[in-house]
């Protein structure tokens, strides 16, 4: 594939809470051999420090104070991408954590937050290809690249997938949270693939992905 010869090939995907991209995301990379980031990582790793912290993730100036003194450090495990905050690496569990889930879109909506993760995001690509999936990749974190995903599902598949993972999840209000919020709300980027996995198997969205990236590639 030409770009990947070139500057390091980016693949950004985005969509609502447990829309599948995730999954997707993760075959995409395997597939191409790329790194998968889950830039949602990043955010929820910073609210369990937040947490950690006995901060209240509504204190905004709190949390401010506590991210300035705070380092990040971006790595890479088995072509997946790792992330530790204050130098803790967290795992999946505690990242999943319903203190998180209720917190994390007030953590992401601060200005100052996005700031200084999608600067880590964009370092982290600038020296490898990426699948990286969140809310606001293909609009801002990487407006230029060409392959660019949003996906989607019925807010009752959605809820049902986050139940049948056995997660207590907040989706409706993240949703609401993420899709109002001033600072880089989610978005379909016009330039974007849409694709509805309501109906649809994992594979076969990952499928419609990688021959679109095939196509615009050649
Ligand atoms: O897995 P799920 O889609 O439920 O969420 P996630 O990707 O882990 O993201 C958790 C939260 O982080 C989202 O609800 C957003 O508030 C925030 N987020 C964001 O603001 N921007 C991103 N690029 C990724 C996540």
């Amino acid at each position: 594939m030409k770009s990947m010869s070139q500057s390091p090939l980016i693949v950004a995907i985005d969509g609502p809470a447990a829309s599948g991209k995730s999954t997707v995301a993760r075959k995409v990379a395997a597939a191409l051999g790329l790194v998968f980031v889950n830039s949602g990582a990043m955010y929820r790793a910073f609210t369990w420090w937040v947490l950690e912290n006995g901060i209240d993730p509504g204190d905004t100036a709190a949390v401010l104070g506590l991210l300035k003194s705070t380092g990040f450090e971006c790595g890479e495990e088995d072509g997946t991408g790792t992330i530790a905050v204050g130098g803790v690496r967290m795992t999946r569990n505690e990242l999943a954590a319903s203190a998180v889930n209720a917190g994390v879109s007030l953590i992401a909506a601060i200005p100052e937050v996005r700031e200084r993760l999608v600067a880590e995001q964009r370092r982290y690509a600038s020296s490898r290809g990426v699948v990286m999936e969140g809310r606001d990749i293909g609009s801002v974190v990487f407006p230029d690249t060409t392959h660019k995903f949003y996906i989607d599902a019925s807010p009752e598949v959605r809820e049902a997938r986050r139940r049948a993972e056995g997660i207590v999840d907040s989706i409706a209000q993240r949703d609401r949270i993420d899709s109002s919020r001033k600072a880089s709300p989610l978005v379909i980027p016009d330039d974007a693939m849409v694709i509805d996995s309501s109906e649809l198997g994992i594979d076969e969205v990952v499928g419609s992905v990688l021959e679109r990236i095939r196509s615009s590639a050649e």
